[in-house]
């Protein structure tokens, strides 16, 4: 087992030291502000449709990017290409056994495939599903057999500056709330994800993790966690919960996954590979989903996935356990957070894991919501920058029956931290564009559609500028930077 990586300094600063090296490289294009400006004008100012072929540093998001490791490469070469039976799969549940602690595990082709599988499979019409917070493909899967989410977070969640270590908490007396006012039989689960995504990659702690568990058992719901971020929420747990100072990451992941009858992930995420999976003890809870899994995934030994995919899921998964593996983005994203906290930009704290997010309806307090600041902050660091982040606000949501734009809690510039992927010094070049940016917000103005898509408008939705502002930020940027790229 790999010890914890501390690492004291003798000169005062304190920052993250890369316990890895690049073996293999690609190169990267950082193309002038001037191009920039073209290809973001191009794109309809929406990062989504932008080409890796013009971005420097790619932040839209960890999924399916984080480097993948020397011995997940190697595996890859000894897969069992097998459609029944292949001894992948079985290296693979190995690996689930050990890690999890759990005995079945269901391949599926990524995460969202595990939702429509075990929704489908428990939430019938007028069911409510209490959560810390959902994930966008999480509530869609909900909504489709007629439930509907249930978010009970405790007051910090949505407050963007904290010092609450455990973002991610259910609050528990809402918890039974809701239990006692829809009665159990309409709760098919209670569902906490770990390193809640979408309030800013906020853990919970296995205190209030245990205390969702007894309320679970009081009224025989089942719990399931979504794990596609688990190691980095065992990780925080580590360092902010007391009582696991000093208790391996191992052994925190098991006694996570053993307070919930059921966890699914993405694997983009968490083994840093493509796929995903569902895994429990309980083999009633296997029965009730297998068939689904041949129906919509694959067959049982690989769902969906390549044997070559599921070799680096197994290897993956167990470098989970490895806390200079899990512990990789988020203190990248920590250095990034409080070096972009001190200069007074307004970011989520405490540092979470995924990514560094910036709250743009207090970089930009004037523009106004409807005019989407989170699309014009992420539109206008990708213009002085080439990083391309994402928009995590209004142009993510959806549109009232009336028309008007259903106001987002939260208005974010997520920057992703794919796992081992940047160097300290391409972070410090985010940060160093970040706080010009800063200094210069007043030129940043809005955005409005110009091709507005149905369903799911922030994919391959177009916008422009409200005004001319794109054009005078590449004019200070020229000035300020001379001939810089
Ligand atoms: N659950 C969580 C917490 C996620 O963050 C994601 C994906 C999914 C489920 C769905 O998994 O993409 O493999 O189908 N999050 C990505 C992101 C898309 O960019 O945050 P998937």
């Amino acid at each position: 087992m790999e010890e914890s990586p501390v690492i004291r300094f003798f000169g005062g600063e304190d920052f993250p030291v890369e316990l890895h090296k690049v073996r293999v490289v690609q190169k990267l294009h950082l193309i002038p502000i001037e191009e920039r400006l073209r290809i973001a004008e191009e794109a309809g100012f929406n990062t989504f449709l932008l080409s890796t072929r013009h971005v420097f540093l790619d932040m839209l998001t960890d999924s399916g990017t984080n480097a993948m490791s020397d011995r997940q490469v190697a595996s890859m070469l000894m897969a069992d290409d097998a459609y029944a039976g292949s001894q992948s799969f079985e290296r693979m549940q190995e690996a689930v056994q050990e890690v999890f602690g759990m005995k079945y595990i269901l391949p599926v082709h990524q995460g969202r495939a595990a939702e429509h599988i075990v929704f489908q499979a428990y939430v019938k019409p007028n069911d409510v599903l209490p959560m810390n917070y959902h994930f966008t493909t999480t509530k869609a899967h909900i909504e489709i057999p007629g439930g509907t989410i249930l978010e009970i977070f405790t007051d910090e969640a949505l407050k963007t500056k904290s010092t609450c270590p455990f973002k991610g908490n259910i609050d528990i007396q809402k918890l039974k709330d809701v239990i006692a006012k829809h009665g159990a039989a309409h709760v098919p689960l209670v569902r906490m994800e770990a390193s809640t995504n979408l309030i800013g990659g906020q853990p919970f702690s296995m205190a209030n993790l245990r205390e969702v568990r007894a309320v679970c058992d009081q009224s025989g719901i089942p719990l399931v966690i979504d794990a596609s971020l688990i190691g980095e929420n065992a990780y925080f747990i580590k360092q902010r919960e007391p009582e696991f100072k000093t208790t391996s990451i191992k052994d925190i992941l098991l006694e996570m996954c053993g307070l919930s009858d059921l966890i699914y992930f993405s694997s983009r995420k968490v083994s840093s590979t493509r796929g995903g999976g569902i895994a429990t003890n309980n083999v009633e809870i296997y029965d009730k989903l297998k068939d689904m899994v041949i129906l919509y995934e694959g067959f049982l030994t690989y769902g969906g996935m390549s044997v070559r995919e599921i070799e680096a899921m197994a290897v993956g998964l167990r470098e989970t356990q490895d806390e200079t593996c899990v512990s990789q983005s988020p203190s990248f994203i920590k250095y990034l957070v409080e070096t972009l906290d001190a200069k007074g930009i307004p970011v989520i704290t405490p540092p979470g894991a995924l990514g560094c997010h910036v709250d743009a309806m207090q970089f930009l307090p004037h523009v106004p919501q409807t005019e989407y600041p989170a699309g014009a902050l992420a539109a206008a660091f990708f213009i002085a920058s080439g990083v391309r982040g994402m928009e995590r606000g209004t142009i993510s949501s959806v549109r009232n029956p009336d028309g008007t734009d259903l106001l987002a809690d939260l208005e974010l510039l997520r920057l992703a931290m794919p796992r081992r992927v940047f160097t300290l010094s391409q972070v410090k070049y985010v940060a160093d564009r970040l706080i010009w940016l800063w200094e210069n917000r007043d030129i940043i103005g809005g955005l409005r559609f110009n091709y507005e898509p149905k369903v799911l408008r922030f994919f391959m939705g177009r916008l422009e500028a409200t005004t001319p502002w794109p054009q005078k930020l590449v004019e200070k940027f020229r000035q300020d930077f001379g001939d810089s790229l």
